[in-house]
């Protein structure tokens, strides 16, 4: 067992942080604006985030699953909106093309995606089917040479901004989960319309609609792997996705915990740092204690995926570990920051409301629960691992 990061992980590592300092210009007010960061995106996309793992065939840096999420890791401290834009993007778009596309779909869109110039979302949820994923309403009807897409898509992240987007649509209710299909369709397509924008609690500046399709024409070769795989590929890409995720928590949860060590040392209360009263010491010493547990889940998660190991149950317990110290080290952070804690400019009361959302999107905490007990039920979670 190797706990150590090699030379290139670090190098990510610092590039990340050089980039997530500058995003901390501005972060603020991109929160109270809503305002997509269209420039650190541009910038993502120029250090090679936007394709983080995709092959240098297809435009990608090449990178593996760990360097993913130090890289997410960084960002998060200090921009948790720049970086589920990121995430969606590489593990909920550019996955799937490339591990289920054929090699037209790869050539047609992974190489704009790849460098951050087009953008790609994922649409699986809808108002009634976001846990529940078989219980999509959305339809693609075949026709022949092309499906006919209609439905509604909700809480979008990159929504707006996304060229291509991955669609997940019920193509014959009567197979149920085997009458699932994921399509690639194009923005710019006829019927596909952008719904409203989400004015959310947390992650303010990235950019979450609903979507609508109507009788879009989708090509039959846009549709990813074979007739009624779709859900498969769903649950398979949030497999991947979970562990992004579960960086973003690790990271949000990091960065409160930094600003409340520092603080914890400048603060003087009754004569003395607050960091040298025991009830702010000790608090920190659990923030510290967590966040480590969380960080080997979000870590070794994101190594049996680069050995090429099953990692189901493995993302689910990274998500589920991670973003539960991301709410509760958010939330002390706020209260070893006292007053200023509740005011925007000490950016804690941000990351606790950025926290909130790693709990409940690519599936939420219960959903974590109901995946590992059934990797239990199946006899898979026999310790030690
Ligand atoms: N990989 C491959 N196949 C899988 C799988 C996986 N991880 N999980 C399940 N399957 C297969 C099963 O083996 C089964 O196949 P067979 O019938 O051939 O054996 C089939 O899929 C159906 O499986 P289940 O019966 O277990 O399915 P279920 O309906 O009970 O659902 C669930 C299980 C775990 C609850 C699943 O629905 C789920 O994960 N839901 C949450 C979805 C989610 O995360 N939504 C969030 C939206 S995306 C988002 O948030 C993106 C964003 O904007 C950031």
């Amino acid at each position: 067992m190797n706990f150590s990061l090699s030379e290139e992980h670090k190098m990510i590592q610092a590039a990340a942080r050089d980039f997530a300092q500058k995003a901390k210009e501005g972060v603020i007010e991109r929160d109270t604006h809503m305002a997509y960061p269209t420039d650190l995106v541009k910038e993502m996309g120029e250090l090679g985030f936007m394709g983080i793992m995709t092959s240098p065939t297809y435009g990608g840096s090449g990178m593996d699953t760990l360097s993913y999420v130090l890289a997410m890791e960084e960002i998060s401290k200090i921009d948790a909106s720049a970086s589920v834009i990121m995430s969606a993007h590489n593990s909920l778009a550019l996955y799937g093309i490339e591990q289920y596309g054929s090699e037209a779909l790869k050539e047609n869109y992974l190489a704009p995606l790849a460098s951050g110039k087009a953008i790609g979302c994922f649409c699986l949820s809808e108002p009634e089917a976001g846990s529940d994923a078989t219980s999509q309403k959305t339809t693609a009807i075949d026709k022949g040479d092309h499906y006919v897409l209609n439905g509604i898509k909700n809480w979008i992240t990159n929504g707006g901004k996304a060229d291509y987007h991955i669609v997940i649509a019920q193509t014959d209710r009567e197979k149920g989960h085997r009458g699932i299909n994921a399509f690639v369709v194009e923005k710019n397509w006829e019927g596909v319309e952008i719904g409203v924008k989400e004015d959310k609690l947390g992650i303010r500046s990235s950019d979450t609609h609903s979507i609508i399709y109507t009788d879009v024409k989708v090509p039959k070769e846009n549709r990813l792997g074979e007739d009624g795989f779709g859900f498969k590929f769903a649950m398979q890409t949030l497999e991947g996705g979970r562990i992004g995720i579960a960086a973003q928590a690790l990271g949000i949860a990091a960065g409160a915990y930094e600003l409340a060590a520092q603080y914890a040392q400048i603060r003087k209360a009754f004569g003395k740092p607050i960091i040298e009263h025991q009830g702010v010491a000790f608090k920190l010493a659990e923030m510290a204690m967590e966040i480590e547990s969380a960080r080997m889940l979000v870590y070794r998660a994101a190594v049996l995926k680069d050995e090429g190991k099953p990692y189901g149950y493995a993302s689910a317990m990274a998500k589920l570990k991670a973003s539960e110290v991301a709410m509760q080290v958010t939330v002390e952070a706020v209260q070893v920051h006292g007053g200023n804690g509740y005011v925007k400019e000490y950016h804690v009361e941000r990351l606790m409301r950025d926290a909130k959302i790693t709990q409940i999107y690519e599936g939420t905490s219960e959903i974590q629960k109901i995946v590992l007990s059934r990797h239990i039920g199946k006899g898979e979670l026999q310790l030690p691992l």
